[in-house]
C-alpha cells in the first residue's frame, strides 16, 4: 500500500523529478494535450475560478494551465521539495501560494474558500485514510456552488490486483462516494476508467456540497476507452497545435 511514508520518501526523496512530471503525459503526447483533452472538459464548468485549491501539484504539471483560469491559487503538497520548486517556478504569480503539509491536513488554507478544489494523478497513490481526512475538509472549504474534482484509485474494486503502478489498493469510486455522502456532500459525476491496462483502475469524482445540489442524481460513467481515445485525439488531432503553446507551460 502506498501509505504516507511511501509518498513522502518517494516524492520528497527517491523520485527523479528532472522530467518535471511531463514523463507521465506520454499517452497524450504532451502535458498540454493531457490538460486540454482530458482535464479541461471535466472541470470547464467551474472555470474561470476566482479561487482554486490544487491538492498535490508536484512540480506543477497541471498548475501551469490552472493558473490561466483562476484569480487566486493555493497548492498543498506533502513534499517540501515540490513546494519549493513550485514557489520558484511560479514566482511571477504573486496570487499563487504553495504550502507543505503532512498529507492529511488542509489547515494551511483553512481561512480560504474555493470555487474549485482539484487534484490529478496524485491521490491515485493515496490510501483511504487520506480521503477520510481530506473529503470533510474539502467540503468545508468549498464556496457555495463550488465543486471538487479528485482523481483517485479504483483498485479496491479489483481485489485480485495487489500492485499496479503504486496505486492504492484500498480506495475505490464507491468508497469515495460513500465518504462524500457521509460528510454531507453530493457526488455529481463519477467516472471509472482505464488508468492502466484493465478497464477501470482509476476514478474521477466530481462533487459539491449537498445543500447546493439537493436534486442532482449522481452520474456514474464507465469509460474503459478514456486513455486510448483521448490520448489519440490529443496526439493526432491537437498535438501539433498544442505543441506550439508558450514554452513556460511545459517547462
Ligand atoms: C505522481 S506526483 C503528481 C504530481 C502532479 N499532480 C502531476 O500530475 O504532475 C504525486 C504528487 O502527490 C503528492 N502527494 C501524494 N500524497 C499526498 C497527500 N496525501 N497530500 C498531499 N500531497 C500528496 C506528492 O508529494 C507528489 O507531489
Amino acid at each position: 500500500m502506498p501509505d504516507l511514508d511511501w509518498n513522502k520518501s518517494t516524492w520528497d526523496g527517491a523520485y527523479d523529478w528532472s522530467g518535471r512530471g511531463h514523463e507521465w503525459s506520454g499517452p497524450w503526447g504532451n502535458s498540454a494535450g493531457m490538460f486540454f483533452t482530458t482535464i479541461m472538459p471535466r472541470i470547464a464548468a467551474a472555470l474561470p475560478a476566482d479561487s482554486l485549491l490544487e491538492l498535490a501539484p508536484g512540480h506543477g504539471r497541471c498548475t501551469a494551465f490552472l493558473l490561466r483560469f483562476c484569480r487566486r491559487y493555493h497548492g498543498v503538497d506533502l513534499s517540501q521539495q515540490c513546494v519549493d520548486y513550485c514557489r520558484l517556478r511560479f514566482a511571477s504569480r504573486p496570487d499563487a501560494a504553495f504550502h507543505a503539509n503532512d498529507g492529511l491536513s488542509l489547515a494551511a488554507v483553512a481561512e480560504e474558500r474555493f470555487d474549485l478544489v482539484f487534484s490529478f494523478d496524485s491521490l491515485v497513490h493515496a490510501d483511504l485514510p487520506v480521503f477520510e481526512a481530506y473529503i470533510p475538509q474539502v467540503l468545508a472549504l468549498l464556496k457555495p456552488g463550488g465543486v471538487a474534482f479528485l482523481h483517485h484509485s479504483n483498485l479496491a474494486d479489483f481485489p485480485a490486483v495487489t500492485e499496479f503502478q503504486h496505486r492504492s489498493t484500498n480506495v475505490s469510486a464507491r468508497l469515495v462516494a460513500k465518504l462524500v455522502a457521509r460528510h454531507g456532500g453530493r457526488v455529481l459525476v463519477q467516472e471509472v476508467f482505464n488508468g492502466g491496462p484493465a478497464a477501470a483502475y482509476d476514478g474521477f469524482t466530481l462533487f459539491g456540497r449537498g445543500e447546493d445540489h439537493p436534486d442532482v442524481a449522481p452520474q456514474v460513467i464507465f469509460n474503459p476507452g478514456l486513455m486510448g481515445q483521448e490520448g489519440e485525439l490529443s496526439r493526432r488531432a491537437f498535438g501539433p497545435y498544442l505543441g506550439r503553446l508558450p514554452p513556460e507551460l511545459t517547462a
